[in-house]
């Protein structure tokens, strides 16, 4: 059986901008994202450039990733920067009460990282310590990054062998304030915010986004405090610029039953479409993050950062659970596509997205095993998206196609979003159904079209994943599909993501 939807799309009338930053991602020292993930070390025999390895680095290149947020989590509220800068065998080790309790040497810190995002043509977003660090220790962090005249942190920073300042533009002022960033309470987080964030200084060309660690999932009023907050903020008002630009929010996705709960690759087809259901729900959850911040911030001058999103299954067995380390399936894929899709959507407020997290860690790009490497579905699909970055968005409207009830609502099964940049279209369309493929027929309005390119990703279940012994099992393909007097008709198969790239008139 095949199913069949109907879609428009006017590439003639483009909306808002997508920015790159919704393809953003996250490094936390947790597990081995950091260690045994990104950092080998020197004086490993895995190819690496002072320390970094490289295989990553050329993957992450493909993926044009915008910027990376480090160094947590909830590991930046127990960050103290000073322990990570200077000789590496001269720094202190720390313990990772946060992940696995393990004590690790502090050889990755502040200069790695910026090597890495040099490394990777990555803007930083370096997230500060609220929780357990002081107004000073953040201030000068931000100097010793930012600043190029000889004031006593540039001095620091080129003692440590870096002589030119570094450009900054993402700030986190500390993360999750109301669980491990300390537990406050809204109005305590945001008069704290607004605190740390008047010393987080623009030093000579560097301009920060400060962004405020926001609510979980929908807790509206967690927003509607910061938000409240920063408006009346007195002298803020007088000098006309405000403390934070931004205020963030954390969505993660399983099938119901909660984070870490239910094993990732291995489930059931009502597992699969409650997880489906539940993502398909950051949309009501982005909806009202941004409809308390339009009531503040009519003039949309403060962005709204999602900046760890994706899924979170149980630890594979045989691996400490604090590492968070877990499969990736074509049930991620289809949970990055639809993601995307709703992000697009929302990109008015919606300025930054980051996965969590890069390497080794939840809903991950890479996983390594000792020298080896594989990329997963998810990696895919930011691979595949990419051309929507720093596009404008083209609206999509399904007109009809089919759904699925999941506890008591309609979940669509097919999923859509356009954009377009330099004279060409993508196309990206995520179909759920677990055995039906589904026929689309798309009239495409406004502006003559020529198709480019066709590519579908999926495998023969939605359980498939890649590992070292078949690295290529779930990867992009051709599609076939047609394009006829402005309709563009494609056959989607069941558990796909697929893209289609056109070139216009
Ligand atoms: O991404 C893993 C953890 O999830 C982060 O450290 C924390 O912010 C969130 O709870």
């Amino acid at each position: 059986m095949t199913a069949s939807a109907r879609a428009i799309i006017d590439l003639d009338v483009t909306g808002h901008h997508i920015s790159r930053h919704l393809y953003g991602h996250f490094a936390e020292h947790l597990g081995r994202c950091i260690y045994d993930g990104f950092w080998v070390g020197e004086d490993s025999t895995i190819p690496n450039e002072r320390g970094i390895r490289l295989d990553i680095v050329e993957a992450l290149r493909a993926l044009d990733i915008p910027n990376l947020r480090w160094p947590g989590g909830c590991f930046a509220d127990t960050y103290h920067w000073r322990d990570g800068i200077g000789p590496r065998e001269s720094r202190p080790r720390i313990a990772n009460t946060n992940w696995g309790d393990v004590v690790e040497n502090n050889h990755f810190g502040t200069h790695e990282f910026m090597d890495l995002c040099d490394l990777l043509g990555a803007d930083a977003y370096v997230n500060g310590n609220v929780g357990s660090g002081t107004v000073q220790e953040m201030a000068e962090w931000v100097e010793y990054l930012t600043r190029g005249d000889d004031s006593p942190m540039a001095q620091l920073r080129r003692e440590n062998g870096r002589d030119e300042p570094w450009l900054v533009p993402f700030w986190g002022l500390g993360n999750e304030a109301w669980g491990c960033g300390g537990n406050m309470s809204a109005a305590h987080y945001a008069e704290e915010a607004r605190r740390y964030a008047t010393f987080c200084h623009n030093h000579g060309e560097n301009r920060l986004v400060r962004i405020a660690a926001g609510a979980h999932e929908d807790d509206l009023e967690w927003t509607r405090v910061l938000m409240k907050t920063l408006m009346e903020c007195h002298g803020c008002t007088l000098w006309g610029s405000l403390p934070y630009q931004a205020v963030s929010f954390h969505y993660y996705s399983h099938s119901g039953s909660g984070a870490n709960t239910e094993e990732a690759a291995s489930f059931s087809d009502a597992q699969y479409y409650e997880t489906m259901a539940h993502v398909a729900d950051i949309d009501r959850v982005i909806r009202g993050h941004i409809a308390v911040m339009d009531s503040y911030d009519p003039h949309n001058r403060v962005g709204l950062v999602c900046d760890e999103w994706g899924t979170w299954w149980s630890a594979e067995e045989g691996t400490n659970p604090g590492f968070l380390f877990q499969q990736n399936t074509v049930r991620d894929a289809l949970v990055a596509g639809l993601h995307f899709d709703i992000f697009h959507r929302h990109a008015r407020r919606l300025t930054m997205a980051n996965i969590a997290q890069t390497v080794n860690v939840l809903q991950a790009m890479i996983l390594t095993d000792g020298e080896q490497m594989v990329l997963t579905p998810t990696y895919h699909v930011f691979e595949m998206n990419k051309g929507h970055q720093d596009a404008q968005q083209l609206v999509a409207h399904l007109l009809e196609g089919p759904v699925r009830g999941v506890r008591g609502e309609d979940l669509p099964l097919v999923s859509m979003s356009a954009s377009t940049k330099d004279g060409k279209a993508l196309l990206s369309l995520t179909h759920l159904s677990a055995d039906v493929d589904c026929e689309l027929s798309i009239d495409l309005r406004g502006r003559g079209a020529a198709l480019t390119r066709a590519r579908v990703l999926t495998g023969e279940s939605t359980t498939d994943f890649n590992d070292t012994d078949r690295p290529g099992r779930v990867a992009p393909r051709p599609l076939e599909a047609r394009l006829e007097g402005g309709t563009l008709t494609v056959t989607l198969p069941p558990h796909s993501f697929a893209t289609i790239e056109l070139t216009l008139a």
